[in-house]
């Protein structure tokens, strides 16, 4: 069979081909290589450029191979950028949903695996937070997400397209061969940040606020290492291939780090002094996102192999060091 990821060319995308690949699967790629890289792109995968909006563009695709199931990660995902340009998430990410779920069915292709978020749940009243908690985004990119989760449901209703929303927390480090890492440009991810800092590569690191109720008053956040997230695409795709009903996990490790606590662990790991200072707070931030994911550990059996901060940011470390400007095409 094959597997179809959109957006493979980027960061949590490529380490999920690479770990279909790894696997055995046939994979190929879909990525209009806007944020995502060239370099990323494993050679074992065939390479379709183009865009999840662009329907004749999808249909030239499934005509030529015959997918069985897809993996959506080709979505806007900048939670301060959607705050300033909300209708680019709305279109690139809600809009390109629905290109995509027309050409699945024109097609058959009845299973989907979606790269959903924590940031569909808001501010959360508790913490863990649950799959049956209420969902009301506090920024316009968890607004279009929540949109492509209810559009799935509705089209699994109509047409008996499944899938599987993941709710990612936050995702960090790289694959630990140093092959293949996390390259944003511009970077606004805490954890790169701050390796950019200790690599010498940026010059200021700030953190935005420290006047939370948390622990130390800074945001605190939950850390998935992205090869545990990946194959959780992976029994995911299973499930939906074992027959079972559309649902959504969260994937997160259940333990929080204030963003202090993460610079600490950086500058343990780096042995570098990493300088900060605490600027105002950022638009749209939670203040403190902690998931529970017992569902995915019970249902999907995921057990994550990267279970301390300490050695997800060695990984992110190891690929930082190597690749002092990621994959170089910026
Ligand atoms: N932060 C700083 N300084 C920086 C960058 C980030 O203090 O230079 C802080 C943020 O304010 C936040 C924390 O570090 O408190 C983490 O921020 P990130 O930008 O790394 O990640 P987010 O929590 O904003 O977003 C991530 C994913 C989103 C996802 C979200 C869940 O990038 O896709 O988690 O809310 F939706």
């Amino acid at each position: 069979m094959t597997i179809a990821v959109l957006g493979g060319a980027g960061y949590i995308g490529s380490h999920t081909v690479a770990r279909l690949v790894e696997a055995g699967e046939d994979v190929i790629v879909i990525d209009n290589l806007v944020t995502g890289h060239k370099g990323a792109i494993n050679p074992k995968a065939r390479f379709y450029q183009g865009d999840v909006r662009d329907r004749d563009f999808l249909r030239s695709v499934f005509k030529q191979e015959q997918v069985d199931g897809i993996v959506h990660f080709a979505a806007s995902s900048i939670v301060p950028e959607s705050m300033r340009d909300p209708l680019k998430y709305f279109d690139n990410n809600t809009y390109g949903m629905i290109a995509l779920l027309e050409v699945m069915n024109e097609f058959n292709v009845k299973n989907i695996v979606f790269s959903s978020t924590a940031a569909t749940y808001g501010e959360p009243k508790q913490v863990p937070i649950k799959e049956t908690d209420p969902q009301v985004p506090t920024n316009p990119y968890g607004e279009s997400k929540l949109a492509m989760e209810k559009i799935m449901h509705w089209s699994d209703v109509a047409y008996g397209i499944k899938f599987v929303a993941l709710r990612y927390f936050n995702v960090a480090g790289a694959m630990p061969d140093g092959s293949i890492g996390e390259d944003h440009n511009p970077e606004t991810h805490l954890i790169p940040i701050i390796l950019q800092v200790a690599a010498g590569t940026r010059d200021n690191l700030q953190i935005f606020g420290d006047d939370y109720p948390t622990k130390d008053g800074t945001n605190v956040r939950d850390y998935v290492h992205v090869v545990d997230l990946a194959d959780a695409h992976i029994l995911a795709m299973k499930y939906l291939q074992d027959g079972h009903d559309s649902t959504a996990f969260n994937l997160g490790s259940a333990t929080g780090f204030s963003n202090l606590e993460i610079l600490e662990a950086a500058r343990k790991v780096t042995e570098k002094e990493i300088p900060a200072s605490i600027g105002p707070r950022r638009a749209g931030d939670p203040s403190t996102l902690i998931a529970a994911s017992d569902k995915a550990r019970d249902i999907l059996h995921w057990q994550p192999a990267f279970d301390n901060i300490d050695d997800i940011i060695a990984t992110a470390w190891k690929w930082h060091e190597t690749h002092p400007e990621g994959f170089g095409d910026h």
